[in-house]
């Protein structure tokens, strides 16, 4: 059963994120001594990374991945690793283990970098997949999530922890995603959406899994969605409100 947490408005569902992430990396630091986490790009997980700094006991022992990156130059305003830095780097010391995405690499070169990167450094999932500790992911208004696409053949792709998308229909069109194998073999995921624009997307990914829903195809166990009241208005009562 996929868990839902409804807060009342953006700002309280970004703290909460913010707290329920930083959480989970500090079972993980304290368990481990070490946490891979991949981020969410776009603009809603921006007030997550602006209020987690002060959260996590030692940020120097964290390993951040990005869920999905724009194929343009690190520092152009697209890239999802420039929000990243603006945001959660910003001030952070020592700051923690950013890996981005190469992209100056090209698509296929960076892909392929990102792959070998995530293989070298996060430990092994039953599956052979590189399990991610934590995996924070945004929701698109057509129920895309990371850059996974509806009826994408992304959403085929097995034995590759990422993958280029060439055609994706939220601008640019060009990225590099992780893949649903990697996402599903995440420890935990969280999924933070908010604002009406978001309200069907929401309902339909936590109800019937179904390709035309990217998120709807992540596993219940372990994924918890949190919404501010605009995005959870289709979603069943069965909702926890916060
Ligand atoms: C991206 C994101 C994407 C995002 C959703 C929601 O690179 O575009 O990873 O999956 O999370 O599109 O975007 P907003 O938070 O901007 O609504």
């Amino acid at each position: 059963m996929t868990r839902v947490i409804v807060h009342d408005d953006p700002e309280s569902a970004a703290a909460a994120a913010a707290e329920l992430l930083a959480g989970r990396i500090a079972l993980r630091l304290r368990s481990a001594g070490v946490a891979h986490v991949a981020l969410a790009g776009g603009t809603t997980p921006r007030r997550v990374y602006e209020r987690i700094g002060p959260l996590v006991p030692e940020w120097d022992a964290v390993h951040l991945w990005l869920g999905d990156e724009r194929v343009v130059p690190a520092e152009h305003p697209d890239a999802n690793v420039a929000m990243v830095r603006a945001s959660l780097l910003r001030g952070l010391a020592p700051p923690p283990v950013l890996h981005p995405v190469q992209t100056g690499l090209g698509a296929d070169g960076a892909c392929d970098a990102y792959e070998a990167a995530l293989a070298a450094l996060v430990p092994r999932h039953a599956s052979g997949m590189p399990q991610l500790d934590i995996a924070l992911l945004g929701l698109g208004e057509d129920g895309h999530t990371a850059s996974l696409f509806p009826n994408a053949p992304a959403l085929n792709v097995t034995g590759r922890a990422c993958v280029v998308v060439r055609d994706a229909p939220k601008p640019p069109p060009v990225r590099i995603t992780l893949t649903l194998p990697v996402l599903g073999a995440a420890r935990e995921r969280i999924v933070l959406a908010t604002g009406r624009e978001k309200a069907m997307a929401a309902a339909r990914a936590v109800g019937a899994p179904t390709p035309e829903v990217p998120a709807s195809l992540l596993p219940r166990l372990h994924t918890t969605f949190v919404l501010d009241a605009a995005a959870a208005a289709f979603v069943d009562a069965g909702a926890d409100d916060a």
